[in-house]
């Protein structure tokens, strides 16, 4: 089986999470394109879908599927059981790192607006700890000189991603060889320097179980507790 034939029975298994009748919560990313391929299938069974990015939006809409706004779902009262999304790295206790596809704001934004998150990835995402994959963190413009250099000053090495704007108008940094002992606190400690709109971690709202394709199937995980 090659990676996608893995990415695409990984989004064919979340689809036995969909609920007849509500909102599905979707993320982006080749993963998620093949859930929503997957969710077209069963378009009538679904109320419609919040996004999280424009180009998941255009492959909604081109399966069929209507994507209603966040804002307007939350006024009226309508809950979003079911958020389904990619991950670049996820460990055993569902943390994960995000952005690759550069949508992690929008992603985070939908996901805690969702009561339960389902993670799909083949194998190859699924690490003993976090940092491998370069941190994808989303800042405005203005500044990423100051951001950078606080990356840097933690033992990160920034990069911007070239030729890259995000659905918010902002920049993106890849951060190479950061330490994440704690995912949790790091993304706590970046996410509150003035000028980052979102840090690709999600280690405090770590997904609520994954679905892994492997050659052999897909396996479900459940979060691992942490010894405190
Ligand atoms: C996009 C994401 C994606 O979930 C992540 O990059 C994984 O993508 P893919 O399924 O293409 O490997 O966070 O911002």
């Amino acid at each position: 089986m090659d990676q996608n034939e893995l990415k695409r029975a990984a989004a064919r298994a979340a689809i036995e999470f969909i609920e007849t009748g509500t909102i599905v919560g979707v993320g982006s990313g080749s993963t998620v394109n093949f859930f929503i391929d997957e969710l077209g299938a069963i378009r009538g069974r679904i109320a419609g879908a919040v996004s999280s990015s424009e180009r998941s939006s255009d492959r909604l809409r081109a399966n069929g599927i209507e994507v209603l706004e966040l804002n307007t779902v939350l006024a009226t009262g309508r809950a979003i059981p079911v958020y389904v999304d990619g991950a670049d790295e996820i460990n055993r206790q569902l943390q994960m790192i995000k952005g690759g596809g550069g949508a992690l704001t929008r992603e985070k934004i939908v996901a805690a607006a969702c009561s339960r998150f389902v993670c799909i990835v083949d194998r190859s995402k699924v690490v003993d700890a976090l940092g491998s994959y370069p941190l994808p963190v989303e800042v405005v413009p203005m500044a990423r000189e100051l951001v950078a250099s606080r990356l840097r000053a933690l033992g990160g090495r920034p990069e911007q991603r070239a030729g890259f704007v995000t659905d918010n108008g902002n920049l993106i940094l890849d951060v190479a060889g950061l330490p994440m002992p704690d995912p949790a606190a790091l993304e706590a400690e970046i996410n509150q320097w003035p000028g980052v709109v979102t840090v690709g971690l999600f280690a405090r709202d770590a997904a609520d179980l994954a679905l892994v394709a492997s050659p052999g199937g897909v396996q479900r995980l459940d979060p691992v507790a942490v010894a405190a």
